[in-house]
């Protein structure tokens, strides 16, 4: 049995057991893309492979249908959109994916940005490192409300952290789990009713047609004076250039993204806009999270390849 292996971080340290397991597995045909690789290096590389652990590859159709000896594609990741999961099932191959495992990173990411608009960390470490020396009046968390829209297993791990602070925690889904959320101490709201109403609003959906600029310029404003927003999910969300109007303005008291319409950022209004956190996608990358992802990628193609459902096929 082979496997071609090409997530970059497969061969770092953090992956060693993953990468002793599947060794002892099949044999495995390691690669690391410079650059991204064409249809025909793809089909050449994956000459005579059973399994294929993806990294971020475009697995077309063309490649798809010229690898007749392919029966697992294990996705490195939650996405799958650049694999081609249409010709996939034509052909008989299984695809898998990891979701969930960088859950606790990406919520505990976004309670670290709440915490520091709270408390203006970053903005008075750089005032500090500028000479002066002005303590800034802060917001406690302790007794607030926040917002989570979507209440997928990230906004649900941000909703345990919320209340383990003592928040008062809304969630907005259109798919809402009311009795998990009850059962975790979580309020079911209306989108508008949370905006409007919250201290924090924190976002945590998909990038979708449906979900494009969720957070409008009108939402933004509707939002409470001196509301925090954060942004710890997809560029496209919410209304960047609102946004940095309403803390040019004062409307928000201040700010976090993890994520942008265009990455990496430039020529945004964000980055001259006051008490604004603009982190370089950062939310997945921690140890834990890379460890977990490799763990179960490679679960995946091993389990499917030994004939069982491993739980995490894209349907
Ligand atoms: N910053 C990062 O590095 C990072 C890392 C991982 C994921 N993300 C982002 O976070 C998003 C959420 O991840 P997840 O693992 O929680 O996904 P998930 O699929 O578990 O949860 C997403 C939730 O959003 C809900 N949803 C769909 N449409 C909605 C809408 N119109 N309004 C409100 N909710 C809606 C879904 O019902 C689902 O419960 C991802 O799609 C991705 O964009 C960011």
């Amino acid at each position: 049995m082979k496997i071609l292996v090409t997530p970059r971080s497969f061969k770092n340290s953090v992956n060693d057991e993953a990468r002793e397991k599947l060794e002892r597995f099949a044999e495995v045909k390691a690669v690391r893309p410079e650059k991204p690789f064409t249809e025909d290096e793809l089909i050449a590389l994956l000459d005579g492979c059973d399994g294929y652990v993806a990294g971020l590859d475009n697995v077309t159709a063309k490649v798809i249908e010229n690898c007749p000896q392919l029966k697992v594609i294990s996705r490195w990741g939650v996405g799958y959109d650049k694999v081609d999961t249409a010709a996939a099932s034509k052909a008989g191959i299984t695809v898998t994916y990891t979701p969930g495992v960088m859950a606790v990173s990406v919520a505990e990411l976004a309670l670290g940005l709440m915490l520091d608009c709270a408390r203006r960390i970053t903005v008075q470490d750089g005032q500090v490192r500028g000479g002066a020396w002005a303590p800034i009046n802060g917001m406690e968390l302790f007794g607030k409300t926040v917002g989570i829209i979507g209440y997928g297993a990230i906004g649900k791990q941000l909703g345990r952290l919320t209340n383990g602070i003592g928040m008062t925690t809304y969630a907005y889904d259109p798919f809402m789990n009311e009795a998990y959320a009850k059962e975790h101490n979580v309020l079911a709201a209306d989108i508008d009713f949370i905006v409007r109403n919250c201290d924090i609003v924190s976002v945590h959906v998909p990038y979708m047609e449906s979900t494009k600029n969720i957070i409008s310029r009108e939402r933004i404003f509707s939002m409470k004076d001196g509301a925090i927003l954060i942004n710890a999910a997809r560029g496209g969300l919410v209304d960047e250039a609102a946004a940095a109007e309403a803390l040019q303005s004062g409307k928000l008291a201040a700010a976090a993204f993890d994520a942008f319409e265009q990455e990496p950022l430039k020529d945004s209004p964000l980055l001259t806009a006051p008490n604004a956190i603009l982190l370089p996608h950062t939310g997945s990358h921690t140890v834990d999270a890379t460890k977990r992802m490799g763990m179960l990628a490679v679960d995946n193609v091993i389990r499917e390849l030994s004939g069982t459902d491993c739980g995490y096929r894209v349907k």
